[in-house]
């Protein structure tokens, strides 16, 4: 088995990078390893115009750590009032790379999010015409539905919907949880993606609640049955280019995670290569850890391949610090729980 592997430097479909003090204290975390991610919108006034990207684009490059090299891919936060015209507009601009449709009170900052999905069709029409992908947060918010069947559900009454009645919509299920999520994009077709976290390749639910609760594995879409994880690992390790590392990694202080209402997501930027690497050399799949964390994501986004490397060398177990601190409070790094013995070399 090989201790030493260079890949193209990787691209995070799915990073919070936040504001501030947060931003600063979190972005180094990122460029450390990473060549681009795309930029989640959800911030406390979400990103919903071109002047929104522009300008949170330019407050994360004067963020950037000194000779980091680092692109920030935008997105827009999809509302029901997003003008068709600005969503084509921002594409052109070549800055703004996807929208992102988050169903009004799912997750953290959602409740700008969409209601009733007939009022985006416009939207969703126009992207399908010139190319632009939508990235949507699967989980439907009915609380009727029991919170470990919401990503099939969604997938059942409103994403499939969407796509029937959209044809040429080209869209990521992002971060998929379940063997229903992974079932669907498998057999979606070229025009269908999905980006997997490093967290939920790692928990399911157990380890979320057994033996105690653990906040820091609290994240939405929450993790599932180990069955679900078992089909996860075996969609990121295959190959398969219709799936992809999107991290999701979600930083929140811990005192906002240590809460009698915690926040949801996992901090998992620091080592995420790190755990990727061990979890695919479990799997006996290291020779697709770079299709996974570098090229299947750039593909379905367009992007050339990253002409710069990263080199993970195997050895001793590596260390990583349990938290990073920062300005707002110190913010937890995940824990796999398990010993890891790939670094990333500078
Ligand atoms: O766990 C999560 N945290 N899931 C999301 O969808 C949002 C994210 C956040 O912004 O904190
Ligand atoms: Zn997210």
């Amino acid at each position: 088995m090989a201790d030493r592997l260079t890949i193209a430097r990787p691209f995070d479909a799915h990073l919070h990078l936040r504001d501030g003090a947060m931003l600063r204290a979190v972005l180094p975390e990122t460029t450390r390893h990473f060549a681009r991610a795309l930029i989640m919108p959800n911030l406390v006034r979400p990103v919903v115009a071109l002047d929104d990207a522009r300008a949170y684009h330019a407050r994360i490059l004067k963020a950037l750590p000194a000779g980091a090299v680092f692109q920030p891919l935008m997105t827009l936060y999809l509302t029901e009032t997003t003008d068709p015209a600005d969503v084509a507009t921002a594409h052109a601009s070549g800055l703004v790379h996807a929208v992102k449709l988050y169903p009004a009170g799912a997750t953290t900052n959602s409740a700008s999010g969409v209601r009733d999905f007939d009022k985006v069709r416009p939207v969703l029409e126009r992207m399908a015409d010139i190319g632009m992908p939508l990235c949507v947060h699967g989980e439907v918010t009915d609380p009727d539905i029991d919170i470990f069947d919401r990503e099939a559900v969604f997938i059942e009454r409103v994403l499939d919907p969407i796509r029937k009645n959209t044809p040429g919509l080209r869209v990521v299920l992002e971060h998929v949880t379940t063997s229903d999520g992974v079932d669907y994009v498998r057999d979606g077709g070229p025009l269908l993606a999905a980006s997997i976290t490093v967290h939920h390749l790692i928990i399911n639910r157990n380890h979320i609640l057994a033996g105690g609760i653990k906040p820091h594995y609290y994240c939405l879409p929450v993790a599932k049955r180990e069955s679900h994880r078992q089909a996860l690992l075996a969609a990121a390790t295959s190959g398969n280019t219709g799936f992809f590392l999107g991290t999701d990694s979600a930083p929140h202080t811990d005192a906002l995670k240590e809460n009698a209402c915690g926040c949801a997501g996992c901090f998992t930027a620091t080592n995420t290569m790190s755990c990727l690497a061990g979890i695919f050399e479990a799997a006996d799949a290291l020779d697709h850890l770079q299709a996974f964390t570098s090229e299947n994501a750039a593909g379905f986004y367009r992007l050339p391949p990253d002409p710069a490397t990263i080199t993970l060398c195997k050895g001793e177990p590596v260390t990583y610090p349990d938290k990073i601190q920062t300005d707002d409070g110190p913010v937890s790094i995940f824990q796999p729980g398990f010993p890891l013995h790939w670094k990333v070399t500078p």
